[in-house]
């Protein structure tokens, strides 16, 4: 089975956040269930940049305006095809955002461009000699290809559109629609038209074969006023076509055991020698070495990920004898706030700011706990990150957090199987209250090295995930 997977990011060429690692790991996973993927994404500067072998195989004389060039190449074992159009990605910047942080003003056009990309590969003959049985598009910036698909040459290909984020929905004022190259009624409730704008998740959302989002929790989250961000009307009335997969993780890049990005290898079996990972960690954040729990978080930092929550219980970790060590970018308040903590508490707080994959790892390695208070959380990769290397998860029991940490209460301790904390409502209070807990097991050597090596043994990888989209994938086909 052939498969065109269409994503704005993919993990190691381009990242943004989760999305970029799922979309570059689940295609390895799909092999021994015999699907092969091509992975479609933009060719951005950095891209172009860091493919060094790249073949034309296709283009297009006039998309949206401009010539654009279909380049294939190959990547870490991933195929890929670039879609190479100057006038659209070659920008200074990120792949959504200019250099000030702004959206940039064509945005619309940049992602219609790449889905009708994807449609037209999969119904003409863009790239000869290969055709996919089924594309798979993930959020917004692809939602469109579909609602391409629909009214162009391969009306009936299944298709599966996966929501990452709800919260990002790809909104336009109706006077982009005569640009899209879409027949007038693609501007109507059944397609594309939103509340009197163009949305493109609910085109994408109204004319995908199948929905998928990335837990099962999310799943029936999306469906409540509160978490759905207006489309839980839409959803409900798909229900039977949406289902929850949780994401893993790529478990050979995030492996302590061969690590690159860490100072000393471990396994589950010898979690002791995580100490010099938090030692290095340490000198990296100025902290004093004393013996209380050292508490990570790597996010972006937004209302999402709660990182106000976290900035309201700084003052309480010191207190009790905590570390704190921060690294992300964001929100300007969130990051000024943070950082003023970091200053309050020098050598018991520390910050770095901006995107580090590297030290990404080695916080994972060298911290005891990982903090991840969400108010919304589709899945989550950190917490999966964390069971893996042993730095034990603290979540907000919201989307796929909930589905994949088991809380350390009293049956789950006296059963053994407990892997992190969870929390509910997420608020300040909550969180200071899970802390408290993480403290009191912290404080009991084996109960901690307990819930450390139950988390390692948890089964983080793509294995059975992939088996669910392997199984979606030819029961669509099946269909026909
Ligand atoms: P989201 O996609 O909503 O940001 P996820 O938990 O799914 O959340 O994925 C976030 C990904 O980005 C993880 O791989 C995480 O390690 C990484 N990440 C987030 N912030 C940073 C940062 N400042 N530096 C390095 N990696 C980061
Ligand atoms: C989104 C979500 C995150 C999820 C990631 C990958 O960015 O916010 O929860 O893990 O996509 O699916």
């Amino acid at each position: 089975m052939n498969i065109l997977s269409v994503a704005s990011e993919v993990y190691p060429l381009v990242k943004t956040g989760g999305l970029a690692d799922v979309v570059g790991a689940l295609p390895a996973a799909l092999v021994p269930h015999g699907i092969r993927t091509r992975t479609l994404v933009p060719g951005y500067p950095a891209v172009l940049h860091k493919l060094k072998k790249k073949k034309k195989v296709g283009g297009f004389g006039n998309l949206f305006g401009h010539p654009a060039t279909v380049l294939s190449a190959e990547l870490d074992g991933l195929d890929l095809l670039v879609l190479d159009q100057p006038a659209l990605y070659a920008r200074d910047g990120g792949p959504y955002l200019d250099p000030t942080g702004r959206d940039y003003p064509d945005n619309f056009r940049r992602f219609a461009a790449l889905s009708l990309a994807a449609a037209e590969i999969a119904g003409d003959n863009i790239v000869p000699d290969w055709k996919p049985d089924l594309v798979h598009v993930h959020d917004w910036q692809t939602a469109l290809t579909p609602v391409y698909m629909h009214f162009g040459s391969a009306s009936n290909m299944p298709t599966v559109l996966t929501i990452h984020n709800i919260a990002f929905q790809g909104q336009f004022g109706a006077s982009v629609f005569p640009e899209l190259a879409l027949p007038p009624e693609a501007f109507s409730m059944q397609f594309i038209e939103y509340y009197g704008d163009v949305g493109f998740l609910k085109g994408g959302l109204q004319t995908a074969t199948a929905i998928t989002t990335v837990s099962p929790s999310y799943a029936q989250e999306i469906l409540t006023p509160e978490f759905g961000m207006g489309l839980e009307g839409l959803l409900a009335s798909r229900v039977t076509r949406l289902t929850g997969i949780v994401n893993g993780i790529d478990a050979d890049g995030w492996d302590p055991e061969t690590d690159p990005h860490i100072v000393e290898h471990y396994g589950p079996a010898t979690t002791k020698r995580r100490a010099a990972n938090r030692k290095a960690l340490e000198e990296r954040f100025g902290l004093t070495s004393t013996a209380g729990p050292i508490f990570c978080v790597i996010s972006r930092l937004t209302w999402q990920k709660g990182m106000d929550l976290l900035a309201e219980v700084t003052d309480d970790i010191v207190a009790l004898g905590g570390k704190l060590v921060v690294l992300g970018s964001g929100d300007a308040a969130l990051e000024g706030a943070l950082l003023a903590a970091a200053s309050r508490h020098r050598g018991h707080i520390g910050m770095v700011t901006g995107y580090d994959e590297p030290l990404s790892h080695l916080m994972q390695a060298g911290a005891d706990a990982i903090i991840i208070p969400s108010r919304f959380e589709p899945c989550g990769l950190t917490q999966l990150y964390g069971l893996r290397y042993g730095c034990v998860p603290i979540v907000a029991r919201t989307g796929g957090l909930t589905d994949t940490i088991i809380d350390a209460n009293e049956a789950a301790l006296s059963a053994k199987v407990a892997t992190g904390f969870q929390f509910r409502p997420v608020t300040a209070d909550g969180l200071r209250l899970a802390i408290r807990r993480a403290f009191r097991a912290y404080s009991e050597p084996k109960v901690w090295a307990r819930m450390q090596n139950q988390g390692m043994k948890s089964d983080v990888s793509w294995a059975k995930s992939a088996e669910r989209y392997a199984s979606l994938y030819s029961g669509l086909l099946a269909k026909g």
